[in-house]
Parts: structure tokens; C-alpha cells; sequence
């Protein structure tokens, strides 16, 4: 199978540009589909052979179409949060999206698909709707007729635009002295969004990936409030973690789920629900890392998170500014 143009779902985000600037490196011919391009397009239309095509991924006509002249497919498509509480948001987007990738790959005769799950994604047994729609969706993929497929399935993913160093580093920023944390004994494997990219990058044309799931983990396990404090001392806010005690964790995530209109009006992530503290429920950890697997050393938090996190703070950006005159 010769592969030189790929259709990229949800490839306008955090991983999804790192991927695309691996896969044009490559030689690839990409197509990134986004629902907004005037807001994406700075972080991608500079890539040569990229286009960026603003596009209704969840109707199926449109979606079939754009993808016809493709010889693979990346879905990178997902959510932490939906707006409602029952788990027909993350349906929507995990599983019915899915469906409908897999049903344009047949129409377009595309046999190639790298699809992104998340670890600890199971059908029956993830303990959110998140983990149980993300499994269910993982399961619809590989069970596809006429389609080799890889999904992958990272820990939390740290780099430069992440959204889990970035957003705690924000709020220690916001909340002076003291810190409560829930789920602070939750655990997790940091894994580089690099080391992502090059195992998808990798397994992409080689047929011995065909079929296979890849658990993606960093070098290290760190419960969460180590992972906070380490976010505090990169940034010069060393402040007094109190872990809040499961019941309070559970109470915070719904108090968060029921002021989700206010962020929704007000154009924020929600930055904790239920959903969430019930994923936190399973350690995000690998029980078998699958990069080393695949040739790739981990990278650790601690030689990549000070470099990007440290020129975010107001002392970071005077002392680059310094650096740089
Ligand atoms: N980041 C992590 O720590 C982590 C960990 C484990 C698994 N994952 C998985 O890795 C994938 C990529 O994550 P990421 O961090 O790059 O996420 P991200 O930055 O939020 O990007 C996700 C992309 O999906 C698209 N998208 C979101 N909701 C959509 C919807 N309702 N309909 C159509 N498109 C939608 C967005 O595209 P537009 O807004 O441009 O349309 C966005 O570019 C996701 O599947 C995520 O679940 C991430």
C-alpha cells in the first residue's frame, strides 16, 4: 500500500499540529479538517503540502467527500468534557464520529487508519463515560472489515501547547498560598507529544502495526499533586497543596458540571467535572509501555516542562525578553 496524502481529523490541536509537522517532514501530502480555519490556520498553513479545509466532519456526505482523493486517515478527534452529563456528547463525538470515518474509509477504498483512544479506554470497564465511549469507539475501528488499523493510546500528553501543565500553571498563577487539589493521588505517565508523533509517524506505512493498540507512556509515574508542585517550582509558585478528600473531589466535579453553562457562555474549557474525577478513578499508567516497543525512548517532564512553562510567567517572559536583547 503507498500512502502520500492522509486526511487528518481533529489534527488542528495540540498533538494534531506536532503530527502534521512530523508527517510533512516525511513527505506527506496532508489534509487537516477544522470546524473554524480563520482560527486555526496560524497553527498549521505555513506546513508545505497542507491544506487546511474548514468542513462538517459529522455529516457523512461531506465527510466521504474530502476524504476520496485520501490514502489514509489520522482521527484525532476527541473531547474531555460534553455539555450535558449522560454521555451522549462523548457518543457523539468518540463513537457516531468514528462510525462515520470508518464508513468513509470503505466508500473510498482508504485501508489505512491511525486512530487515537487514550489509555485506559474500555467499552465495558472504564469508569467515565470518556474511558467507556473512547473504548467503544477503539473497538468499532479494529472491528472495521477492510481496514488495518492502529490506535494508540497515551497517558496525559505534556509539551508547549498542552493543556495540563499550561492550565495548572495558570491557576497556582491565580490562587496565592494554598492549593486544594482533588484527585491528588490520581496517578499518571507524562508522555512528550514528540515521542506521540514519531510512534504514529512510524507505524503509519509499516504493516507489522496493522491491528495493534499501543499503550504510550513517559519514562515516569507521578501522582498528581507531585505533578502539581513540580508545575509550582517551575514557574516560581510554590504553594501549599491540600489534597481534598475523595467525597469533596466527587462534590467539586459536580459543582463544576452544573456551572458548565457559565463556561460554555463564557467560551472556556471546563476545567474539572464528574466525568473527569471518574477517570481519575484508574491510573493512567502503562502496564507495558508500548514506545519502547516501537524504538523510541521516553522523554522525561523534567528536561522539556521548565523550558516552556518558565517563559509563560510574567518573571519568564522579562527574563527571556533579557536574554534576547
Ligand atoms: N492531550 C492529552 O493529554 C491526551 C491524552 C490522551 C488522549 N488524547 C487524545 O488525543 C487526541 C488529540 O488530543 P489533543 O490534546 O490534541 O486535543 P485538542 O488540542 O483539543 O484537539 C482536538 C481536535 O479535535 C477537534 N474537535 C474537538 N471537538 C470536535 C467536535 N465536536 N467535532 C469535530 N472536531 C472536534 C478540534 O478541531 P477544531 O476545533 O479545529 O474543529 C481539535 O483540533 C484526542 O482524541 C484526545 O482524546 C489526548
Amino acid at each position: 500500500m503507498t500512502i502520500k496524502k492522509i486526511g487528518i481529523l481533529g489534527g488542528s490541536g495540540f498533538v494534531g499540529c506536532t503530527l502534521a509537522n512530523h508527517l510533512s517532514r516525511e513527505g506527506y501530502a496532508l489534509k487537516v479538517f477544522t470546524r473554524d480555519r480563520e482560527a486555526k490556520r496560524h497553527n498549521l498553513i505555513l506546513l508545505p503540502e497542507l491544506d487546511l479545509i474548514e468542513a462538517n466532519i459529522h455529516d457523512q456526505v461531506q465527510l466521504s467527500a474530502h476524504l476520496s482523493d485520501c490514502d489514509a486517515v489520522i482521527n484525532l478527534v476527541g473531547i474531555l468534557n460534553e455539555r450535558g452529563r449522560r454521555g451522549s456528547g462523548f457518543h457523539h463525538v468518540h463513537v457516531e464520529l468514528t462510525n462515520k470515518i470508518i464508513r468513509a474509509c470503505q466508500e473510498n477504498n482508504i485501508r489505512r487508519l491511525l486512530h487515537m483512544s487514550a489509555i485506559n479506554a474500555d467499552a465495558s470497564g472504564g469508569t467515565s463515560h470518556y474511558l467507556r465511549s473512547k473504548g467503544k469507539a477503539e473497538d468499532n475501528a479494529h472491528a472495521a472489515d477492510g481496514i488495518h488499523v492502529t490506535s494508540f493510546r497515551p497517558s496525559v500528553i505534556f509539551g508547549k501547547e498542552d493543556s495540563f501543565f499550561n492550565r495548572f500553571a495558570s491557576l497556582l498563577e491565580l490562587i496565592p498560598v494554598i492549593f486544594p487539589l482533588a484527585c491528588a493521588e490520581a496517578r499518571f505517565s507524562p508522555v512528550f507529544v514528540e515521542d506521540v508523533a514519531k510512534a504514529m509517524t512510524g507505524a503509519l506505512a509499516e504493516p507489522r502495526h496493522y491491528g495493534k493498540r499501543y499503550d504510550l507512556c513517559g519514562p515516569n509515574t507521578y501522582a498528581l499533586q507531585e505533578l502539581v508542585e513540580f508545575t509550582g517550582k517551575c514557574i516560581g509558585r510554590n504553594r501549599v497543596i491540600i489534597p481534598l478528600p475523595d467525597a469533596i473531589s466527587r462534590m467539586q466535579g459536580l459543582a463544576f458540571d452544573l456551572a458548565g453553562f457559565i463556561f460554555h457562555a463564557l467560551g472556556i474549557e471546563q476545567p474539572f467535572s464528574r466525568d473527569n474525577y471518574l477517570s481519575t478513578k484508574m491510573d493512567a499508567v502503562c502496564r507495558c509501555n508500548d514506545l519502547v516497543a516501537l524504538g523510541i525512548s521516553p522523554t522525561a517532564i523534567e528536561g522539556i516542562v521548565p523550558g516552556y512553562l518558565t517563559n509563560k510567567t510574567q518573571r519568564g517572559k522579562y527574563a527571556a525578553y533579557r536574554r534576547a536583547k
